[in-house]
């Protein structure tokens, strides 16, 4: 007997205009149910989960510096790379895969 996923394969949604989003900025984002927060630095773009994992604060209206995100209700610190918190590696939000082209900014999702 098989068992059939319970989420279908990810699609690449359009999720952001090439240049929308400034060095340094972010835009917050909803696909298909979730919560997305999206960062660039410099021309590198990085997707998490914009649920912080301590009361849910909205991590796409934190600062970012040097790759790290820090959640603007309490301060906890996110790796923008693998969506690590900082005092427990291990305990990480969500990170979504991200491409860049002439055309604008995907996530798979
Ligand atoms: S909700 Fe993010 S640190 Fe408390």
């Amino acid at each position: 007997m098989s068992q059939e996923r319970a989420t279908g394969p990810a699609q690449e949604i359009k999720v952001a205009e090439p240049n929308e989003i400034a060095d340094g900025g972010s835009k917050i984002i909803h696909v298909q149910g979730r919560n997305i927060a999206l960062f660039r630095v410099k021309d590198q773009y990085f997707a998490i989960s914009n649920n912080c994992l301590h009361r849910g604060g909205p991590l796409g209206e934190g600062e970012v510096r040097n790759y790290e995100v820090t959640c603007p209700w309490h301060g906890w610190k996110y790796n923008l790379l693998d969506g690590s918190f900082s005092l427990i590696p291990t305990l990480k939000v969500k990170t979504y895969p991200v491409k860049v082209g002439p055309e604008g900014v995907f996530i798979e999702a």
